[in-house]
């Protein structure tokens, strides 16, 4: 998508088969800056450090941790012990595993010599791919908005609520949540995003404001604890949020705070849209509940606070009790029960195991 007016996707290659650059998405909103990544060490900090986060561009980060290291080292070991590495950076988007799987799949049996090339090439197709299925989810995803669009008085835009960041950079482009109401504004049908700040680490606030402002998409940053009265007042028309691991039965693990939204718009009757790759469906996962890691994150996450002084200085804060004790979930599972549609790249689901087999098979 656009930054003022500049294309940009999140990853890219900077020199064949040696390096690819990223946008540290951890000096967002207040600086932009991007950084290379040259060894496969690079590539798995830059997911556990989350420069890169989002399920689709850990997965497309992940494919390329492996391209770099098929550059490094192509031997059997060398390729096992990189697998080995990316698949311990997160625990909850699967599709690092699917990625990881991919690339595994492409270089097993064959020579050390071709590993690299093959792997470098694998990746770039991952990246495309990725975004070829965001623009379907998109195509998908819009007509549900402009239906709500015909209903409302003249001018008066579709409100949509989303959680996280599922937008652009959380994939290679467009993203999956915020494909549709990108396609929406590039049609003209008047839209308007309610952006949950998200904590505690702030994708909404930092990430989700960011993009959909860089591209010129109405948008207001809410408290995460808001939305539900929005909903009671009628200021929401739908929500839509992404996804990080999906289940065969269509549970979605999301953000943590996306299941009480889910709550929230089943008891003021908002449509509750989830939309996804298929590369996010875990087939071997039925009850998302019991069956899905959780990813546990550091507690200084909800301790500390990073902004940017009145002298431009980025800096952090204390917001807690020195030593306090911490628990920082940082995914809830959301029942399919709750979820009104799954917006795939292949159409609309019911949010079932039917409904999601009726699209994809195994
Ligand atoms: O911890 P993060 O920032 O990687 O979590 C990301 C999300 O929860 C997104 O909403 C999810 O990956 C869907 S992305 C298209």
């Amino acid at each position: 998508m656009e930054i003022d007016g500049t294309p940009y996707r999140t990853i890219w290659v900077e020199t064949p088969g040696r390096s690819v650059g990223i946008i540290d998405q951890t000096k967002l909103p207040h600086r932009f800056e991007t950084v290379t990544l040259a060894s496969l060490e690079d590539a798995a900090r830059a997911i556990s450090d989350m420069l890169v986060r989002g399920a689709p561009l850990i997965g497309a980060t992940a494919a390329y941790g492996m391209a770099l290291a098929a550059s490094e080292d192509p031997s059997d070991a060398g390729l096992a012990r990189a697998y080995d590495r990316l698949y311990r950076t997160r625990p909850t988007a699967v599709n690092l595993r699917w990625a990881l799987d991919q690339m595994r799949a492409l270089l097993d049996n064959r020579a050390e010599g071709e590993r690299a090339a093959l792997a470098w090439a694998r990746a770039a197709e991952i990246c495309d791919e990725d975004v070829e299925i965001s623009k379907a989810i998109g195509r998908n995803g819009l007509p549900l908005i402009e239906a709500i669009a015909v209903t409302k008085p003249a001018g008066e835009p579709v409100n949509i609520l989303t959680h996280c960041n599922a937008g652009w950079l959380a994939t290679v482009d467009w993203g999956t949540a915020t494909a549709p109401i990108y396609m929406a504004y590039e049609k003209g049908v008047p839209v308007h995003v309610w952006v949950d700040e998200t904590r505690p680490r702030n994708q909404g606030a930092s990430l989700t404001a960011w993009e959909l402002g860089r591209h010129g998409v109405p948008h207001t940053l809410i408290a995460d604890n808001v939305g539900g009265h929005l909903m009671q007042h009628g200021l929401v028309d739908l929500c839509i949020t992404g996804t990080d691991r999906t289940t065969a039965r269509g549970d979605v693990c999301n953000k943590i705070g996306t299941y009480l939204k889910a709550l929230a718009a089943e008891d003021n009757g908002v449509p509750f849209y989830v939309a996804l790759p298929s590369t996010t469906i875990d087939w071997t996962v039925e009850d998302g509940v019991a069956e899905i890691p959780i990813e546990q994150r550091g507690g200084e996450e909800l301790t500390r606070i990073a902004g940017r002084a009145a002298d431009g200085q980025v800096v952090e804060v204390d917001i807690a009790p020195e030593g306090v004790a911490v628990r920082n979930d940082a995914f809830d599972v959301t029942p399919a029960r709750l979820v009104t549609g799954l917006i795939t790249e292949r159409g609309v689901a019911e949010a079932s195991k039917e409904g999601l087999a009726a699209l994809f098979e195994r």
